[in-house]
């Protein structure tokens, strides 16, 4: 008798930002579908424990460093190839989030850097594999993006160019699925940077967040802007 289930090649995805926060739950609830998992995040300690949890390969760094964006993609040719890209980690820029009259021009840069630049790297590096297997990327945004809330205008503009890149790339990889997804508020480091501990701890767990991102992978609907 063959084992059919041991034929099914498994699913690779790179998860950007999955030491903590919804990244790290996006990583558990990939890892509990089935998925092959390469995770990354500055601080290796965290992201060394993610890996142990969901068996994902780990490398270290600054998504904002194109020699590091070489490395990730590097080890997803070395497993085939991507199905699936999560461009999940991000910066506030400034903290506390300053008025745009006072907006320090090297803080917006470098929150540039981290949420379009980087991004964009990421899926031009892997690119390849992602057309080949008809994998889908997931750059995750932001209300910021679309609505204008004092003191969010650095980070909403690097929210709005990034789902400006993901609906241009939707248009011009018809072979890849791209979804912009507004997660919503979530009770993680970066919403209690912004808005303190106490109001974040009133918005939603991550680990609904990621589920429901598991589900968008599985039903692959069209490319386009989603909200949870
Ligand atoms: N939380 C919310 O309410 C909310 C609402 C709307 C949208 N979002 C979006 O949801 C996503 C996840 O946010 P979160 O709340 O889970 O944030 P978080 O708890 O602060 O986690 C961010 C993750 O990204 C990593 N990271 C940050 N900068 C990085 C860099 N330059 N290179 C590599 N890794 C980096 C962090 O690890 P290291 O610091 O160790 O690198 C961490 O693993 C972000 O795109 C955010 O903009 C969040």
């Amino acid at each position: 008798m063959t084992n059919d289930t041991a034929a099914i090649p498994r699913r690779t995805a790179l998860v950007t930002g999955a030491s903590r926060g919804l990244g790290l739950a996006l990583a558990r609830a990939l890892a509990g579908d089935g998925w092959n998992l390469i995770i990354t995040a500055r601080g290796a300690d965290d992201l060394e424990k993610a890996a142990a949890e969901s068996g994902a390969t780990a490398l270290a760094g600054d998504v904002a460093d194109p020699a590091h964006r070489e490395r990730l993609a590097r080890a997803a040719g070395e497993l085939g190839g991507l199905d699936l890209l999560v461009n999940n980690a991000s910066t506030l820029g400034a903290v506390p989030l300053p008025a745009l009259a006072s907006y320090p021009a090297d803080a917006l840069a470098g929150a540039f850097a981290t949420n379009v630049i980087a991004p964009l790297g990421l899926v031009q590096a892997t690119l390849r594999g992602l057309r080949e297997r008809r994998g889908a990327v997931i750059n995750v945004s932001s209300d910021a993006a679309v609505r204008a809330y004092e003191g969010w205008g650095g980070y909403g503009a690097t929210k709005a160019a990034l789902e400006l890149l993901s609906g241009v790339l939707a248009v011009e990889e018809p072979d890849v699925a791209v979804w912009w997804v507004d997660p919503g508020e979530m009770r993680t480091r970066m919403l209690a940077d912004a808005v303190g501990e106490q109001e974040a701890a009133g918005a939603a767990d991550p680990d609904t967040v990621a589920r429901f991102l598991v589900d968008l992978v599985g039903r692959r609907p069209a490319s386009g802007r989603v909200t949870r």
